[in-house]
């Protein structure tokens, strides 16, 4: 790490954010006072639950501020895009909707417009948005969004577009309001950044070297959620099977799960993701003792070829990776399983892919992830030989697929008249009519229920059978 760049956040920080969100809140009241409107604000995020994290603390600060969310860009008077750069096609989206918002910039002069998160940790993003896209009035990364109070007011100030990327990460900032999205399940950062560097990835680069929260703040926040209602928390971290190792090795993510199964009120714990390599005989241990951990574990494999496998610096084999599933099945029996998987890796040949299938099929994943590979600017992968063609790349994509369906269908048929315990999140995205929950599996059930329901768990007999879903009704 350069040195120069080393920051060394003090605790006192927040109190300083905090006096900005004042100033700020003053100038949004002042404004309500006059027009009798709330200035609105609309987050729009990419990426992984991560990222939808931080924009809860994003949006958790705009309300500090006096800001209330916005139903669309039009009627919006911030609007706040918290980017991903994982795949190509995200951050095209990104560049599609910059462009379509300079139209609305023009009619309304003092929209604020804010981009931040993973893409901007990339200098050449940032100058292709200073160059292509000057509506933008502020840019920050992701190791700087707890300051996020004064840049927005340092920009406001500012005539030009305001820009600040930290390089490097800082110390781990606590204390930042969040505004939660749901109101059954919460998601909880244990750590942060990512050490592994898998060959294709960029988000070591995005977000900085490893470093966990301490367990004494992660229990709070989970206690102080339960005080809230909630139910079921979902540990955040790029690899949580590697918690506690810049603690001082005192203590790993077996006993975190051991200390949070602790905590009154909580009821379901999940957590992801788990990277095969530090996934121990202890956390294992650790899921089936635990009564509150899900039987459910999303284990990433990536690639079924040893070959594959060693390029991608995954540093576990087929072999390896399958016993752990034996493992899992056996102590947990009634685990269900997920995973990612990319295809067209530089390199992967027929045989390759053969592998991956063979993985699918001996596993029989509930549902799975599956990526084009797609080359990322500066790291390994994209300078290796041997790039798969598109049409190579999509074939094995479908064939894939179609696999993953097919041992989906046929899971979810074993449920049938089965009577499951669903966590109710809300009104279904494709059936307004109808609610949506989540089983301790986390199988998406949909059903008739009401609003009261919401974030109770309620007892609910399958009558339908779907690929990515079940059908079910409420049990008195
Ligand atoms: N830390 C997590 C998730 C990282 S990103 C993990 O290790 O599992 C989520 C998924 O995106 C990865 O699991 C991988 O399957 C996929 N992914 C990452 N980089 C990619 C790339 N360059 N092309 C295609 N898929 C990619
Ligand atoms: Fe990327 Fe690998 Fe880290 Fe996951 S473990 S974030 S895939 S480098
Ligand atoms: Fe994307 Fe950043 Fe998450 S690159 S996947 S939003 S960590």
């Amino acid at each position: 790490m350069d040195e120069k760049e080393k920051h060394d956040i003090s605790p006192e920080e927040i109190k300083r954010q905090t006096r900005f969100m004042k100033v700020m809140k003053s100038w949004n009241d002042e404004y309500f006072a006059k027009t009798g409107r709330r200035r609105k604000h609309l987050t729009v995020t990419y990426g992984c639950q991560m990222n939808e994290h931080d924009s809860e603390v994003l949006s958790g600060i705009l309300e500090n501020m006096g800001y209330i969310a916005a139903d669309d860009k039009k009627e919006a008077d911030l609007i706040i895009y918290n980017t991903c750069c994982v795949r190509e096609n995200a951050e095209l989206k990104v560049y599609g909707n910059l462009g379509a918002l300079k139209g609305l910039k023009r009619k309304k002069n003092d929209l604020i417009i804010v981009v931040c998160g993973c893409m901007m940790q990339q200098p050449h993003v940032v100058e292709k948005i200073k160059n292509k896209y000057r509506h933008v009035d502020l840019i920050f990364g992701t190791h700087n969004l707890f300051k996020f109070p004064e840049l927005l007011m340092k920009s406001m100030k500012s005539k030009d577009m305001f820009i600040e990327v930290w390089e490097n990460e800082g110390n781990i900032i606590e204390g930042l309001p969040a505004n939660r999205r749901y109101k059954s399940k919460a998601f909880i950062n244990i750590m942060y950044g990512c050490n592994n560097f898998c060959t294709y990835c960029i988000v070591p680069y995005t977000r900085g070297r490893e470093r966990s929260r301490e367990v004494e703040d992660i229990i709070k926040e989970a206690a102080g959620l339960a005080a809230g209602g909630t139910k079921e928390i979902m540990l955040l971290g790029q690899n949580v099977n590697s918690y506690g190792k810049t603690l001082n090795g005192s203590i790993g993510f077996a006993d975190l799960l051991r200390e949070l199964n602790k905590v009154p009120g909580i009821e379901r714990i999940r957590f992801m993701t788990s990277h095969p390599k530090d996934l121990s005989d202890d956390l294992i241990d650790a899921m089936a003792e635990c009564d509150k951990v899900c039987e459910h574990l999303h284990l990433p494999f990536q690639s079924g070829s040893n070959r594959i496998l060693k390029a991608m610096n995954r540093k576990y084999t087929k072999e390896r990776y399958l016993s752990l599933i034996e493992k899992l099945k056996n102590r947990i029996p009634d685990i269900r399983l997920t995973t990612d998987i990319i295809v067209g890796f530089p390199g992967e040949t027929e045989e390759d892919f053969q592998h991956t299938l063979d993985i699918v099929e001996k596993v029989g994943y509930d549902s799975a992830f599956t990526f084009l590979y797609s080359v990322r600017q500066g790291t390994p992968a994209a300078k290796m030989e041997g790039r798969v063609d598109k049409e190579t790349k999509r074939d094995r994509f479908n064939r894939l697929l179609e696999k993953i369906n097919k041992i989906s269908a046929e899971i979810n048929q074993n449920y049938l008249n089965r009577t499951v315990e669903v966590l109710v999140e809300g009104p279904s995205k494709t059936n307004p009519n109808r609610y949506m929950g989540r089983t301790r599996g986390n199988k998406l059930v949909n059903f008739d229920g009401s609003e009261n329901l919401v974030g109770e768990l309620v007892q609910v007999q399958i009558i339908e059978a779907k690929t990515f879903f079940l059908n079910g009704k409420i049990i008195e």
